[in-house]
């Protein structure tokens, strides 16, 4: 459905020295600068998935949208979607896609909600009996039953991201591309978002392709995920993969009656000392240990043995924590 191999964007900047003088210059001898955004980026979307795709700020994931959009041209490389060339054959690619950019709207500003949609309808020539379907459909689960008659300008951030949603979805596209659709937005939003979202997947077949820096969204959405990292592809695969691999290790925190001294641990039983950022005070000890190697009682017994302990508890690794490890190179 989507096929990407080697694909590249590199900016061109222009630079000029301030003032006059290098306005001047630049008019005679223009700088540029290169930005390699996207760096021979390769990977393929079969129909019906929804594949994450994140990455720190400016990791190059707007940029891999809008080239598969067709918004922009790529530098180098290849992409294909629904057989087409997104760019070369932006119209026909129109019709077979939906997106939304969640830093800004696509809709008609002073039009009532319900205007817009008509418009949408029409340019896409959506089958009059299927839209009120489309519509039944979408007013029921994100909502817009009160919103129909209000203009756009007037609606709230959360109220605006659901309009957005129905208007990039009404004519039925075979693939939606969604960037950042949560920012901002509330939790009861953000859920609503993520049911429709999930229910476009299923009853509809619709294949998402989701960035996000919401990790609740992957969680909630992904089944698989593909990490990028100065426009380059670190990861790509299934989210249980990552925390297979990574959610391994526990912490375990024990609050003692008085400051701790040296202890020990029994073979078979180990740890490693926590960073030292989670030691606040010299009552409280921080351990990690590996799950698969030893148990969260073992640990426990150990330090009961030898100290007196007056409460403790074990903290699961978020998947928040696991994607900032690989941010931070842990798959290198
Ligand atoms: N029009 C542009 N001209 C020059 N450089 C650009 C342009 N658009 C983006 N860039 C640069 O390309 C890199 C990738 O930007 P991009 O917007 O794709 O990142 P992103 O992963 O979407 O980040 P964010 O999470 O902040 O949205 C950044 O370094 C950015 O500064
Ligand atoms: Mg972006």
């Amino acid at each position: 459905m989507i096929e990407v191999k080697d694909l590249t964007k590199i900016y061109r900047v222009n630079q000029k020295d301030p003032g006059v003088r290098g306005a001047v210059k630049a008019l005679f001898r223009p700088q540029h600068q290169d930005k390699i955004a996207v760096d021979h980026i390769s990977f393929r979307v079969a129909p019906g998935e929804v594949v994450g795709y994140i990455g720190v700020n400016g990791a190059g994931k707007s940029t891999t949208i809008k080239m598969l959009t067709g918004i922009l041209a790529a530098t180098s490389g290849e992409v294909r979607v629904l057989g087409r060339d997104p760019h070369r054959q932006r119209v026909a690619n129109a019709r077979d896609i939906g997106v939304v950019f969640g830093q800004r709207s696509q809709l008609w500003w002073d039009l009532a909600l319900i205007e817009s949609l008509n418009l949408i309808g029409q340019i896409y020539r959506v089958e009059p009996a299927r839209f009120q379907q489309r519509l039944a459909q979408f007013s029921d689960i994100l909502e817009l039953k009160s919103l129909l008659q209000v203009p756009i300008r007037n609606m709230s951030l959360g109220q605006k991201m659901r309009a957005e949603l129905a208007a990039t979805l009404i004519h039925d596209p075979q693939i939606v591309y969604l960037d950042e659709p949560t920012i901002g937005l509330d939790l009861i939003v953000k859920e609503r978002i993520r049911e429709f979202i999930r229910q476009q997947n299923r009853e509809n077949g619709a294949t998402v392709i989701l960035t996000t820096h919401d990790l609740g969204d992957i969680e909630q959405l992904c089944q698989r995920v593909i990490i990028i990292d100065n426009g380059k592809l670190i990861y790509d695969g299934p989210l249980s993969t990552i925390r297979d691999r990574f959610g391994k290790f526990r912490a375990i925190t024990f609050e003692m009656a008085a400051d701790v001294g040296p202890l020990v641990m029994p073979p078979g039983t180990e740890v490693m000392p926590a960073p030292a950022e989670d030691v606040t005070d010299a009552r409280r000890l921080v351990l990690r240990f590996d799950r698969t190697h030893t148990t969260a009682s073992q640990v426990a017994a150990a330090i009961m043995n030898q100290a007196e302990v007056i409460d403790f508890s074990l903290a699961e690794p978020d998947l928040s924590s696991i994607i900032k490890q690989i941010y931070n190179g842990a798959l290198d």
